[in-house]
């Protein structure tokens, strides 16, 4: 698979971007980036490879039949990586609609245009909330590949959705298939609406911190880079029809989350604010990554330490960046959800 052409969709976003600067610096692949620009694509974002020569960014909503068929036929991908969803959970509980709409609607459209076309691989980019949570007193217990589909919010029983379809497709149809379900990224160009950009803009404005509940929920963190060398492994030597987990065995709570950031920001923790929780709030992922250690040789390599500092130094030196995004809509947002939580 040298020379491979490869469409990313929602390259626009966080770990999408982060996938393509991953394979023009890493690999001699041709990637074409689909993305509709919904409120959390920015093309700032690909700036630095925009004329890139094995770069091309393709403005198009993965729920339009037309213009999805007419890009494979114009590009003939070997691969699909799908990256484009609505990814946030807290809008999924406002308005489930469009999560279902994008986020199954639109991988059905993709695979369909896989088996009208021929595709060597469809690759689903899933997520651990797929398999519900699991409770804080029993830290032995982990999510497997084996784990049941036990969905809570509409974003994750829209993903699941998605993950059956795929898994369908490959059954009924044949279609060469993967999907991973990795535990929560963090890292550069994330959008400021989730927990850790969120937390370190605040902190940055001496703005309230807002942790929900008590603040001891548990995510199990990885570094973005780390879950694009994952997928990018999956999708050259993973089994076609499997499935992979994807985790660091970083396990924190929100609360520790937000005091690191605090005190490497040199603020007070009087800055944090204990708020309405969640509803449906998920206690605990813990992702058992050995499947894909034992099949690939996949490992973590950043340390959470590290890579906290990294994120919180990019968000120091691109101001530029989230100082557009936080300026605009995303204060109406800001205001409906933590208004007078
Ligand atoms: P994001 O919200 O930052 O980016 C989503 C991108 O998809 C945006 O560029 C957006 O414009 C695009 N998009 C949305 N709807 C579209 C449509 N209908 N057609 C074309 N493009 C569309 O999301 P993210 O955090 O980068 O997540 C990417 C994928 O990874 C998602 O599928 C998400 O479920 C999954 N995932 C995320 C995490 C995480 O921690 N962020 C963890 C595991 C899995
Ligand atoms: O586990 C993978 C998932 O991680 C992905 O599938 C999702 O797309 C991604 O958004 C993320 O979901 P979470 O709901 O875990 O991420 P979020 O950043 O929204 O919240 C992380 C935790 O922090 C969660 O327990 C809720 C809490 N939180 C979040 C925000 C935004 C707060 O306490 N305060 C906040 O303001």
């Amino acid at each position: 698979m040298e020379h491979r052409t490869i469409i990313v969709t929602g390259g626009a976003g966080f770990i999408g971007s982060n996938f393509i600067f991953y394979l023009l610096e890493n690999t001699e692949d041709h990637v074409v980036c689909l993305d509709s620009l919904t409120y959390a694509g920015n093309l700032s974002t690909l700036a630095g490879v925009a004329n890139h020569p094995r770069f091309r960014f393709v403005r198009g909503d993965i729920t339009d039949r037309e213009a999805v068929y007419r890009l494979f036929e114009e590009t003939a991908p070997d691969v699909v990586v799908n990256f484009a969803a609505e990814s946030h959970v807290d809008r999924s509980i406002e308005n489930p609609g469009v999560f279902l709409q994008t986020n199954i609607i639109g991988t059905q459209t993709l695979l369909d245009a896989c088996r009208k076309y021929g595709i060597q691989r469809y690759h689903q980019v899933s997520t651990d909330e797929v398999y519900g949570d699991l409770p804080l007193d029993r830290p032995d217990l982990m999510f497997t590949e084996t784990t049941p589909i036990h969905t809570s919010s509409p974003y994750s029983a829209s993903k699941a959705a998605a993950d059956l379809l795929v898994l369908a497709y490959h059954r009924t149809y044949g279609l060469p298939v993967s999907i991973s379900r990795c535990s929560n990224n963090y890292g550069p160009y994330h959008f400021p609406e989730k927990l850790i950009p969120l937390m370190i803009i605040n902190a940055l404005h001496d703005k309230p911190l807002p942790v929900y509940g008590t603040g001891e929920n548990v995510r199990d963190w990885l570094y973005v880079e780390d879950h694009c060398k994952a997928i990018d492994l999956i999708v050259r030597n993973g089994r076609v029809g499997e499935v992979y987990n994807i985790g660091g065995h970083n396990e924190m709570r929100n609360i520790d989350i937000v005091r690191l950031i605090v005190h490497a920001l040199g603020k007070s923790e009087d800055l944090i604010r204990f708020v309405a929780d969640r509803k449906g709030h998920d206690r605990r992922y813990a992702i058992d990554p050995s499947k894909i250690h034992r099949e690939l040789g996949w490992l973590p390599e950043t340390k959470f330490e590290d890579g906290l500092q990294k994120t919180i130094d990019w968000y120091l030196q691109n101001e530029d960046w989230w100082g557009a995004i936080i300026s605009g809509e995303y204060q109406t947002y800001y205001q409906r959800m933590y208004g007078d939580r």
